[in-house]
């Protein structure tokens, strides 16, 4: 299997999780013998000191020729008094937008070994299984008219929340198709009783229930569900919303997992599909090799399923990181209620890669019998 796969470090922890989702990934190549062609290139805060732009064009042009795009984070405290367009998140927004990727998916799973580390108790967590699917390309993120205004000496700013009927659907449809492939729920989230972009979604979503009578639907307010998020997260199956309520809940939810940086996410439904772990740059732990490349290596896993079709590939990595954390190794956000071993960023890695090697031996041992 020939792949083409961007690498964007970015910002912060970025280029020290992808480190290690990149060793993992050539580990898989070197095992089954697939050609991964990894390209880096700049993106984010880093593109801005180094080129002029978080989007350089030489970056997108090459993410545009990629099968996928891994991309380890973006942002950086030293742009934070920079207005909206000059910061590196606008070099994201104008990533997703360009790969066109309109579907964020970000499972939450609580791994047995983990449930200690929730500040959530255990009851609660233990056998969670559920994915968002977070609409992206739309919403108050790139809705226009947005800007700031003044008058008569008083400044004011504004952004606008538009969804149309065709960009509810094509998101819904994804989430629709992932429950039929799970447990057969879809629960919508909106804010129905005060936004029109909100009753529209309903509405739409409600219509495209018809079209799979073996899913059971629900909605539920914005504001309700972020509470049933962590007292019932067992009721969810897949979880489809907006734009910025599918930010707001998903860094919610990672508490689940417990932590953030155990969570990956695939975007997909455009040219080119972008994986990228959902933690961002955590400039306070960046280049101190104690970051958590969990959520990094499981983009890696989520990329060569979605992209790829190497499911058997995704399947061995996804164990490897279950059986490192079975075993007790914990990176230090992850170390809370467990007696386990506090390992760096490279050693998490490290553990991996060998734990992947191991389980494609199994593998390879039990088609040999
Ligand atoms: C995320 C991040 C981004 C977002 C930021 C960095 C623009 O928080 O992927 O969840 O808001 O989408
Ligand atoms: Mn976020």
């Amino acid at each position: 299997m020939q792949l083409r796969i961007v690498v964007l470090p970015g910002d912060g922890v970025g280029p020290e999780v992808i480190e290690q989702a990149v060793r993992v990934l050539r580990e898989v190549a070197n095992i089954h013998g697939h050609n991964f062609h990894l390209e880096e290139h700049p993106a984010g805060g880093d593109a801005i000191k180094r080129i002029g732009s978080p989007l350089p064009r030489a970056t997108l042009d090459a993410c545009l020729n990629a099968d996928a795009v891994l991309l380890g984070a973006i942002g950086s405290p030293e742009f934070d008094q920079a207005s909206p367009d000059k910061r590196p998140e606008a070099g994201l927004l104008l990533l997703r937008r360009e790969l066109g990727g309109f579907a964020n998916l970000r499972p939450i799973n609580s791994y047995h070994a983990l449930v200690g580390a929730s500040p959530l108790r255990s009851e609660i967590v233990e056998g969670v299984d559920l994915l968002f699917v977070r609409e992206l390309l739309g919403g108050l993120y790139f809705g226009e008219p947005r800007g700031r205004a003044s008058l008569n000496g008083s400044s004011s700013a504004f952004n606008t929340m538009r969804y149309s009927v065709a960009e509810i659907e094509r998101v819904a449809r994804v989430a629709f198709e992932a429950a039929m492939k799970r447990r057969r729920k879809v629960t919508s989230i909106d804010k129905a009783n005060v936004l029109e972009t909100s009753q529209l979604w309903r509405q739409t979503v409600s219509r495209m229930a018809s079209d799979y009578p073996q899913v059971d639907l629900d909605h539920l307010y914005v504001d309700a569900a972020a509470m049933h998020v962590i007292t019932k997260p067992k009721r969810f199956d897949v979880i489809l919303t907006e734009n910025l309520f599918g930010d707001i809940l998903s860094d919610e939810a990672s508490v689940i997992a417990g932590s953030l940086g155990m969570l990956a996410s695939a975007t997909v439904g455009g040219t080119v599909d972008l994986y990228e772990p959902v933690h961002g740059s955590a400039p306070d732990i960046a280049g101190r090799n104690i970051a958590n490349p969990l959520g990094a290596i499981a983009s890696a896993a989520m990329l060569l399923r979605q992209t790829a079709q190497l499911e058997p590939e995704a399947d061995d990595i996804e164990a490897a990181i279950g059986a490192v954390l079975d075993a007790g190794y914990r990176t230090t956000d992850i170390a809370r209620g467990t007696d386990g071993r506090v390992v760096s960023t490279t050693e998490m890695g490290q553990l991996v890669t060998e734990a992947v090697a191991e389980f494609a031996d199994m593998r390879h041992a039990y088609h040999a019998v």
